[in-house]
Order: structure tokens, then sequence, then C-alpha cells
């Protein structure tokens, strides 16, 4: 079974998971603006996407690929400032479809997010964002910004790979 790694990235974060999942496992890493880039040609993929504005920044090309990706295993990994939890969970249901979802093996990882890199409209819309949440901890990561890069929190997607690999996997 061979295999690819597909992803999308604002600021950065999630393309350093992926190439840090691909130089794990050797698979080819491709940023899904790579309209070269065909998910139809791998047997398994490894799809990854960050969450902006409560949505999966990889929604629209997962619609649009829907048809090639089903019937494919697949590890999605998410890339977010919240923790799994209820609120990723939601944020997820309402970026993929039912039948990816139902189907896919989730993994989330969490990101980084600098003000000073962001454009002015996202650090504006973030600290509106801040100013509004009730939630303390949120409200301090949206306001001042974070870093939870971990590359020792890939290795549930290193070890999907393996047995996918090995054909060790149902869809
Ligand atoms: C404009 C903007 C909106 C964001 N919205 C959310 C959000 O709704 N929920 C969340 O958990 N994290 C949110 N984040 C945090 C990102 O998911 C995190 O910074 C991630 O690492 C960005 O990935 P990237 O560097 O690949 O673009 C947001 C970050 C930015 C810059």
């Amino acid at each position: 079974m061979n295999g690819a790694i597909f992803y999308a990235s604002k600021y950065g974060s999630t393309a350093e998971y992926a190439n840090w999942v691909s130089e794990a496992t050797g698979l080819p890493v491709f940023n899904t603006k790579d309209h070269n880039a065909d998910p139809a040609k791998y047997d398994f993929l490894i799809i990854g996407s960050p969450v902006i504005y409560y949505k999966l920044l990889i929604q629209k090309w997962v619609k649009r690929n829907l048809s090639v990706l089903e019937g494919k295993p697949i590890v999605f990994f998410s890339v977010s400032g919240a923790p799994a939890g209820p609120k990723l969970s939601d944020w997820i249901t309402n970026s993929l479809p039912k039948s990816f979802i139902s189907k896919m093996y989730h993994v989330a990882l969490r990101g980084r997010q600098i003000p000073k890199e962001l454009t002015l409209f996202d650090r504006l819309m973030l600290i509106i964002a801040g100013m509004k949440n009730p939630d303390p901890v949120a409200k301090k990561e949206e306001m001042e910004g974070f870093d939870y890069m971990d590359k020792s929190s890939i290795a549930p997607i290193i070890k999907l790979v393996e047995q996918f690999k090995l054909n060790k996997v149902s869809t």
C-alpha cells in the first residue's frame, strides 16, 4: 500500500506537522494548493488541516475530492488552539461530510499562534473574539497567542501509517 500526506496551512504549523510525518514515514507530502498533486494515485492518505475561525481550512478540498477520498483509509489530523473535546468535535462535524468523518481516524494536534506573524485582520478578529470569550484560558490564547507544537504528538499518526502499509486496518 502506498500513501501520501495532503495538508492545508495558513501560517505554517500544519505544514510543519505534515513534514514531520513525512520525515518519520517516508511518505510524500503535498500542499492542497498544488493542483498537480493527485490523491487518486495513493492507496491511503494522511490529511491535515488547521481550524481557522471554527472551521477546517481544508473543507472545500475535501468536498471537491470526496469521491476519490471515499473508500481509502484516511488519517485526518486537525491542528488547533483548542484541545480535543466537544468544541473541536463540533467544528469538525460542521466542516466535513458525515460519510468522511465516519470513516476517518482522527488525531487532534495543537498548533501555534504568534500574534506578530498574523495579518492585521486576523490579529484584530482574534482580539475581538478574546474579549468576548468567557473561557479565561481560551481568552488569553486568542489575545496573546500560544505555541503547543510538539513533534512527539504525531506518534499515533505514525502508528496508523505503519498499519496502513501492512494493510492491517479496515476502511
Ligand atoms: C485567524 C485564526 C483563527 C483561528 N481560529 C481558531 C478556532 O476557531 N479554534 C481553534 O481552536 N484555534 C483557532 N486558531 C488557532 C489555529 O488553529 C492554530 O494557530 C494553528 O496552529 C494554525 O495552523 P497553521 O499555522 O497551519 O495555519 C486560529 C488561528 C488563527 C490565526
